[in-house]
């Protein structure tokens, strides 16, 4: 398995916290051999996560990433982040997680013209599907596209609760996954895939030894720093 792994902190942590929690990560990840990291926080942490990285001398394995973007390229769309706003700055970004299409109403057309945004800004995006949207949501893309993403399975079910929202909080099964791959491999070969939906520090171990992943994203248990490096730990 190749080393990647996203932090999806989703909707979570003030400053303070994001201070708090990159002390803990640093201390944790000192003198090991880490996979690759991405953070993605907040649009309005990323600056501090940025900083924080380069200040702890993690630049070389670890940048932060963002959780969406507008599928505008800028104008007059108050409250809008644009990919444009982020180029040069974010490496990736996580693109129609089904948090977005459940809470926000997100659509894959909607996700797609982020995803065109993202490509035309350098960031990569990681693009979110399950097995109900994956062939609508990827039939949108040529190749070229589907050559350039990242591809994100996590069943909605799968996603850990946090305050009674998202999922059940029962991963994925391994065979599942495997299936998943499997279909996700007819429609984009070569594409890289990651897999997100409850991975802990304890079942991290089954997840990485699934052939043709390539990373795992891991929302709730990556708020906790040592639970997140328990986890980078075992890939
Ligand atoms: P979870 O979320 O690890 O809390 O289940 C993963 C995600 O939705 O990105």
């Amino acid at each position: 398995m190749k080393r990647f792994i996203v932090g999806n902190w989703k909707a979570n942590k003030n400053s303070q916290e994001v201070i708090g929690w990159m002390d803990k990560f640093s201390l944790g990840l000192m003198e090991r051999k880490s996979p690759q990291v991405v953070i993605c926080s907040s649009a309005i942490h990323f600056p501090l996560v940025k900083e924080l990285i380069q200040e702890h001398n993690l630049s070389s394995r670890v940048s932060a990433g963002l959780q969406d973007l507008s599928v505008f390229p800028g104008g007059a769309y108050t409250g809008e982040v644009t990919a444009r706003m982020a180029a040069g700055a974010a490496s990736f970004v996580i693109l129609g997680h089904s948090e977005r299409r459940k809470y926000f109403n997100e659509t894959v057309q909607q996700t797609a013209r982020k995803v065109i945004q993202a490509l035309d800004n350098n960031i990569v995006p990681v693009v979110s599907v399950d097995r109900e949207n994956f062939q609508n949501q990827l039939g949108q893309f040529d190749n070229e596209t589907l050559s350039k993403i990242i591809i994100m399975y996590e069943p909605p079910e799968a996603i850990s609760v946090q305050d009674g929202k998202a999922g059940a909080g029962k991963p994925a099964g391994i065979v599942d996954i495997e299936e998943m791959i499997e279909s996700l491999n007819r429609m984009a070969f070569g594409t890289k895939i990651v897999y997100g939906g409850s991975v802990t520090g304890v079942n991290i171990s089954d997840f990485s030894k699934i052939q043709g992943l390539s990373g795992i994203v891991v929302g709730s248990a990556s708020l906790d720093a040592d639970e997140f490096i328990k986890i980078i730990n075992q890939i």
